[in-house]
């Protein structure tokens, strides 16, 4: 649980998936929705017009899940004009915020269901974002009893696929725990959960005025960013996205409305000849290939020392060997599809210009029917070869000698991204110096890059990757509200 910064808050326990009682369990809640179709539809404080209806589907078996109401122009409109802050009293707020989250946990099985069905996550992938999305719903309803600024007024939230439900309950969350009204846009491929989700925090007592949903595609996200009476944004996904979203709000939004961004990532990984082999790989397969690579703080760049070098990669590629690709319905599977065939052609497309140069040096073979990429390992000179965040399971490996590590550290910041980093080695001044010179959110040293735990990893980067403040930390929920916390010296 690591310590935590506010007060007696304890972070959930989830489910321990080497346990039979918890397996038994999962089985059980998931089983009956295993088939049924489910159903994603504005959520609005007033009448819903509604687009042409999408089927929303399966990435790793192509079955229909559900279906999807879109927002219409007129949904925009009506949820602005309908939005109003949520005016209960901060404990009265943190009450309702953690009905959510007990509602939440008691409503695994259909939440299983959906991060497999339409996320395409693995189950150990989705027990880590069913207690991060009920971690980030109880962090913030304690961060609300010090909390003396008043709210901003209107946020639009908008979330990612990659964690349909964390990111997109944790930006709720913390505009609703400041007693913001939300206005929320879930990724236009997870809509299902969003509409999920957003039943709970309502059945739990969340107004229908201080939370409505808007499900569509980016030109939902597009009309609600740019309309003046919105008060703050807060985006996760794309630096390209994100800077689309300032430009919105500098034309047409109160010159203090906060953009709180959270981004891609081109995350690096240092391991030295003094590393424990084992624990390395098997910190790189996690790091770069669970979730099938689709978190931004996945390692996308491994560079390791040049002596080590063939001994390391050989067992990278053992291990990369022991994976099991598929369907994440079953609990074997560890690896899922990526999200859609659109990225599923983009990382493909990578690979295969890879291929072509031979600089492909590991593959594994996808299954045949699913948007699936194999987890592959490509070489590369330096990250600087790297364009942009190739997101899915590719990890790129360089080699550097001892004398090259100030070097390869400049590297990583010239990338102009700073999200995650991980390291290995035995040496601590190794450690400091690399610390002191990389700019990046979140560095992890002899362990996996991913995985930020609420409360004691706030998770966020610098440079392209973010604006900060880091979620799940003490600073984030200060920027949904209308003035600092002040402080009073003697
Ligand atoms: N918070 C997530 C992680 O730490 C983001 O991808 O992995």
């Amino acid at each position: 649980t690591g310590p935590n910064l506010f007060g007696a808050r304890r972070n959930s326990r989830g489910w321990d998936l080497t346990d039979d009682a918890d397996l038994a369990d999962i089985a059980a809640a998931r089983a009956p929705h295993e088939a049924t179709l489910f159903d994603a539809r504005p959520r609005l404080a007033g009448p819903v017009a509604g687009g042409a209806r999408i089927d929303i589907r399966n990435p790793a078996t192509g079955a229909h899940v559900g279906n999807l109401l879109p927002a219409a122009a007129p949904d925009v409109e009506t949820a602005l004009s309908a939005a109003r802050i949520w005016d209960a009293a901060a404990p009265e707020r943190a009450e309702i915020l953690r009905r959510a989250a007990d509602l939440y946990e008691a409503e695994f099985g259909p939440i299983f269901a959906l991060l497999a069905r339409e996320a395409g996550k693995s189950q150990s992938d989705a027990v880590a974002e069913l207690r991060e999305a009920v971690d980030f719903l109880r962090y913030y309803a304690t961060g609300t009893e010090t909390l003396t600024a008043p709210p901003r007024g209107l946020f639009v939230c908008i979330s990612p696929w990659n964690f349909p439900l964390a990111i997109f309950s944790g930006q709720i969350a913390a505009a609703l725990a400041a007693g913001n009204a939300v206005i929320a846009k879930p990724a236009e491929q997870t809509p299902l959960i969003a509409t999920l989700a957003v039943d709970l925090l309502h059945r739990a007592g969340v107004p229908q005025t201080a939370l409505q949903l808007l499900p569509g595609d980016g030109t939902v996200g597009a009309a609600l960013t740019r309309d003046a009476r919105v008060n703050g944004v807060a985006f996760t996904g794309s630096t390209e996205t994100a800077l689309k979203i300032r430009a919105a709000m500098a034309d047409h939004l109160d010159p203090t409305a906060p953009l709180i961004a959270e981004t891609g990532g081109l995350n690096a990984m240092l391991v030295d000849s003094t590393a424990l082999p084992e624990q390395a790989v098997r910190d790189i397969l996690a790091s770069s290939f669970q979730s099938a690579g689709q978190r931004c703080s996945a390692l996308r760049c491994l560079y390791v020392q040049e002596d080590i070098a063939p001994h390391l990669l050989d067992m990278l590629a053992g291990a990369m060997d022991e994976l099991v690709l598929g369907d994440p319905w079953h609990l074997t599977t560890d690896i899922g599809p990526v999200i859609d065939a659109e990225a599923q052609a983009g990382i493909r497309a990578h690979i295969d210009t890879a291929r072509a140069e031979g600089r492909v040096v590991k593959e594994l073979a996808a299954p045949e029917i699913g948007t699936f990429i194999a987890p592959t390992v490509i070489r590369v000179k330096g990250i600087a070869q790297m364009q942009r965040e190739i997101f899915g399971p590719v990890l790129h490996v360089a080699t550097f000698k001892a004398s090259e590590i100030d070097r390869v550290i400049d590297a990583v910041n010239a990338t102009g991204f700073g999200l995650t980093f991980g390291l290995h080695t035995r040496i601590d001044d190794r450690v400091q110096r690399i610390v002191e010179r990389l700019h990046v959110g979140n560095t992890y040293v002899n362990r996996n890059q991913i995985g930020a735990v609420v409360g004691s990893q706030p998770f966020g980067g610098e440079g392209l990757s973010g604006t900060g403040p880091k979620a799940g930390g003490p600073e984030y929920l200060t920027r949904f509200t209308a003035t600092p916390v002040s402080t009073v010296s003697t």
